[in-house]
């Protein structure tokens, strides 16, 4: 893609606050980034074991004009080059999202820029576009990060249907959860990846879960408290457990039910040829491979963003922001932080 920018593009400031990472970046026509700043909050939440919202508020509000500012500098771009101001306001923490809101409100007031708020879960779809130029609607994806877990039909670029959902936990969740239970730091899922690696996937039979009237629907508390169950047996009579043995076991429950049920809802989507990963979790190695795998023996395209693009980030969002500007979309400086909003 060519460097040079004309009055034809479309340049978004894109602007993520919605957990623990502080983003911002800047995106032309919805898939050239040209800038992605992200300060993760990690580091920070660490020593809790999780993400504690008032120190997470308290970290965007002294990061997000220095993250504004470089994203803008490494886009070689000035506030006044920038067509409109994307910015998450749902779901998610409400305080960190304030912060985001609050933020581009007042960049959108004072330069007199359009304003787009933008569904995170969107945002976490949308990043696949940026390294796929020929990705385009109708497709499925299978959305999994830290508090979500859908399966979406993308019917167009700024149509969704949400097909299937996690009836309690969603799958990061139950990542973070197990990696907790054996000691591992916050968060939780890389970690559980890592060790994986050096495990046997078959060693322990953990259930899957299904949701008899809704079965595309998931479920993963019954296979969180097995997990739980299973240590508190071992501590009990003992006995010597293997984490690397326990965390593959774990982690395929998870991974089989996932790709099973994409499949499923594939099958049952005619005009689907395509399949997609987003969210956090879509980062898993074996997640990755599994679905890639189901995709080639079904015959069906398969897309995943990079690792970078499937955690928390602002690229994502300036994705999402430009297709909902492009279909009209304009919030007012009555845009408020919606910590439930739906994706329907
Ligand atoms: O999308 P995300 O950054 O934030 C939310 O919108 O929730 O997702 C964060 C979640 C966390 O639960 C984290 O443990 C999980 O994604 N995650 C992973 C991996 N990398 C991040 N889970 C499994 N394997 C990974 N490699
Ligand atoms: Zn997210």
């Amino acid at each position: 893609m060519s460097n040079i920018i004309n009055d034809n593009n479309t340049v978004i400031l894109a602007i993520e606050s919605s957990c623990d990472e502080t983003s911002a970046a800047v995106v032309i026509d919805g898939r050239d980034v040209r800038s992605n700043v992200i300060f993760s909050q990690i580091d920070i939440h660490k020593v809790y074991g999780g993400v504690v919202p008032e120190i997470a508020s308290r970290s965007h509000i002294e990061k997000i004009n220095q993250v504004v500012r470089e994203a803008l500098n490494e886009a070689h771009m000035t506030l006044d080059e920038i067509d409109a101001i994307a910015v998450t306001y749902g779901p998610g923490l409400v305080g960190p999202l304030l912060v985001g809101v609050s933020e581009a409100k007042a960049i959108a007031s004072a330069k007199k820029k359009p304003l787009v708020g933008v569904h995170h879960i969107k945002g976490h779809i949308c990043a696949n576009y940026i390294e796929h130029p020929e990705l385009e609607p109708p497709y499925l994806c299978l959305v999994v990060s830290g508090g979500h877990t859908h399966l979406v039909h993308v019917a167009d670029y700024t149509q969704y249907e949400v097909l299937a959902r996690t009836r309690d936990d969603a799958a990061g969740e139950a990542f973070d959860k197990v990696a907790r239970a054996i000691g591992l730091p916050y968060p939780g899922g890389v970690q559980i990846d890592r060790l994986a690696r050096e495990g046997d996937p078959h060693a322990i039979d953990f259930p899957k879960a299904h949701v008899d009237e809704a079965p595309l629907d998931f479920s993963f508390s019954g296979l969180k408290s097995a997990v739980l169950n299973y240590l508190n047996q071992c501590r009990m009579t003992g006995q010597e457990y293997d984490r690397a043995n326990l965390a593959a076991s774990f982690q395929k429950a998870v991974v089989d039910v996932l790709v099973e049920h994409t499949m499923e809802a594939a099958g049952c989507l005619e005009q689907i040829s395509t399949v997609t990963l987003a969210g956090g979790v879509a980062s898993n190695s074996a997640l990755r491979t599994a679905m890639e795998k189901a995709c080639a023996e079904q015959g069906l395209t398969f897309y995943k963003p990079s690792p970078i693009y499937c955690t928390d980030n602002a690229a994502m969002i300036g994705a999402a922001g430009y297709y909902e500007f492009m279909a009209g979309v304009r919030h007012g400086s009555d845009l408020n932080a919606i910590p439930n909003l739906p994706l329907e």
